[in-house]
């Protein structure tokens, strides 16, 4: 997290193709809108939803918008790349990419509209540290293209999904910037919802990807620190404010390190303090 941190506790996926939703992201209390090109558009609608999503970026301020288009091995990635350099949302996201290079083609395309990486094929999971490295500002991890693509079945405790979460989240610390979760198919399985957010945010992951109204509110409550962790991150910092120079302080008879600071630090920039 060497950037300057941004909340990115929810990022809701809305299809460009669906105008209903279009109109209803705007009055929704997401910290990202990506308006999807890709999977949740048809291919007869690509184009109409291409000239949308250009025409309505401007509408979700102050959210961050970003634009999944297509991939760059599909016959629009072109096509959706010229109209985003013009459009200039906040971030294009690249979905079922392999690895750097296609980051670096990408890069050549963007007009300098920073770029975010789905990690979602089995290649991208393993070029994971090479993707973040090649300059994107943040890993998006997709887990339907991904099981579907380990020929693996879906399972609520994501158990066969652990390992390459874990390799996408450490990519993205690695390279210092935002990893998100992927979906929750289950629109009406809010039980299932709230632990899988517990547990992303156990690995380390800043936020989730949503895909329906009800999902923004637990989802952002999963990935803001309490109050309780707030004001425990604020005594961490006034300890080692007490004693410059220090190692290692005490608080409460416990030890902490410089790695303490940072966290409590961390824990304040999730809560946008
Ligand atoms: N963004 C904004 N609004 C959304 C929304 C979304 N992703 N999903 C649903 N809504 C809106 C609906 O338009 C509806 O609005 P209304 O009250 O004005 O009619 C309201 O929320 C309730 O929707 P509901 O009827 O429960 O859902 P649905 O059956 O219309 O849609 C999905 C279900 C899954 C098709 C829809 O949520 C969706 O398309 N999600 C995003 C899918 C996507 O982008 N996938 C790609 C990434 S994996
Ligand atoms: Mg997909």
């Amino acid at each position: 997290m060497s950037k300057a941190y941004k909340a990115r506790r929810t990022a809701l996926y809305v299809p460009a193709s669906n105008a209903r939703a279009l109109q209803k992201a705007r009055s929704l209390d997401a910290d990202v809108v990506i308006l999807d090109l890709e999977d949740a558009v048809a291919a007869e609608d690509k184009a109409q939803a291409r000239a949308t999503a250009a025409a309505l970026l401007k509408d979700f301020a102050p959210r961050e918008v970003v634009v999944r288009v297509n991939a760059p091995s599909s016959q629009w990635h072109d096509a959706d790349m010229a109209a985003m350099v013009e459009a200039r949302p906040d971030a294009i996201l690249l979905p079922k990419i392999s690895g750097s290079e296609e980051i670096e083609v990408a890069k050549d395309k963007s007009g300098g509209v920073p770029l975010w990486a789905m990690i979602e094929t089995p290649r991208a999971v393993l070029n994971a540290l090479a993707i973040a490295d090649a300059g994107v500002d943040c890993l998006v991890f997709g887990m339907n293209d991904l099981v579907s693509a380990m020929a693996g079945r879906h399972r609520p405790d994501r158990a066969n999904l652990h390992a390459a979460m874990s390799l996408a989240l450490l990519a993205a610390r690695a390279a210092g910037i935002t990893a998100l979760d992927g979906v929750h198919n289950g629109l009406d399985d809010m039980t299932g919802f709230a632990k899988a957010c517990a547990e992303a945010r156990d690995f380390g992951f800043d936020g989730k990807s949503v895909i329906h109204p009800s999902q923004i509110a637990p989802a952002r409550a999963a990935f803001s620190p309490s109050l309780d962790e707030v004001a425990y991150a604020r005594r961490v910092l006034a300890a080692f404010d007490a004693q410059p120079g220090a190692g290692v302080v005490t608080l409460d008879r416990r030890m902490l390190e410089a790695l303490d600071a940072a966290g409590a630090r961390r824990v304040l920039a999730r809560a946008g303090l």
